[in-house]
């Protein structure tokens, strides 16, 4: 079983990130201002999760749809948020070419497979679906910030409410690992972190166009300490 089969599938997953509920509140807007779609665009959240983000998307008059792995986010977005999702893998979309005008890809969703072909495999596949001149946000974190945040952290565990963690970067120093238990159980995230330069490279090679690069959810110009890499690519 690959790690995010199971980690994201935790009953313990909803309450250590709770917080994302309210965060939502302002992340939802900003990235749908980043994106900047017209009304009536098609948009694929991808993948969605819960469901978190998918209001402020629909506030826009977009047609949204999402996808994700996750029987249990599933389960949780069609109570909450209705029915338009679908159970996927991100390396092999079940979508027509050209079905879409644009993918909000948000919250570090990418780099979660274990070679870098899969990686790739993951932003040929948003290119793949969107139409000629669509639109992938692709929201990340940014490497340096989290370099940082694992520095001041340290390597020993970290005691919250539910759970302990900790974290470390990959002898290589390519992935973040974090290592969570809840009880006795285990579980990690395993997180290919690419370079700007990687992350750009990867939209190029899948047939994007970078069209802007922020460094923050209010236009904030991309900075390499940044809390967050927001790509904005066009699909040629
Ligand atoms: C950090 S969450 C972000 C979810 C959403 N974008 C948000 O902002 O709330 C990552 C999501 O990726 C999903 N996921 C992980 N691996 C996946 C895969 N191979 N295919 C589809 N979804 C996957 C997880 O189930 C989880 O819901």
């Amino acid at each position: 079983m690959e790690w995010f089969e199971w980690d994201f599938d935790h009953p313990a997953y909803f309450a250590i990130y709770h917080d994302k509920v309210e965060e939502a509140r302002e992340e939802g807007p900003a990235l749908a201002r980043l994106l900047d779609l017209p009304p009536g665009s098609r948009v694929l959240d991808l993948p969605c999760g819960w469901g978190r983000l998918r209001p402020h998307l629909e506030a826009q008059q977009w047609e949204v749809l999402g996808g994700d792995l996750s029987a249990m986010n599933l389960r949780r977005h069609l109570q909450e948020f209705g029915d338009s999702v679908a159970r996927l893998d991100l390396r092999a979309l079940p979508f027509q070419s050209g079905c879409a005008e644009g993918i909000l890809c948000a919250f570090t969703s990418w780099g979660y497979f274990a070679t870098e072909a899969e990686n790739q495999q993951q932003i040929t596949e948003f290119a793949r679906v969107l139409t000629p001149g669509g639109v992938l946000l692709l929201d990340l974190c940014g490497r340096h910030h989290l370099e940082a945040g694992a520095k001041e952290a340290g390597t020993a565990w970290r005691h919250f409410e539910s759970y302990k963690e900790r974290i470390r970067w990959s002898p290589d120093g390519r992935r973040i690992l974090t290592e969570r238990r809840v009880g006795v159980e285990r579980f990690r995230h395993d997180i290919w972190i690419p370079t700007d330069t990687e992350a750009r490279a990867a939209l190029s090679r899948a047939g994007f166009r970078i069209d802007r690069v922020f460094g923050g959810l209010n236009e904030e110009a991309w900075h390499p300490r940044a809390e967050r890499w927001i790509y904005r690519a066009i699909k040629l």
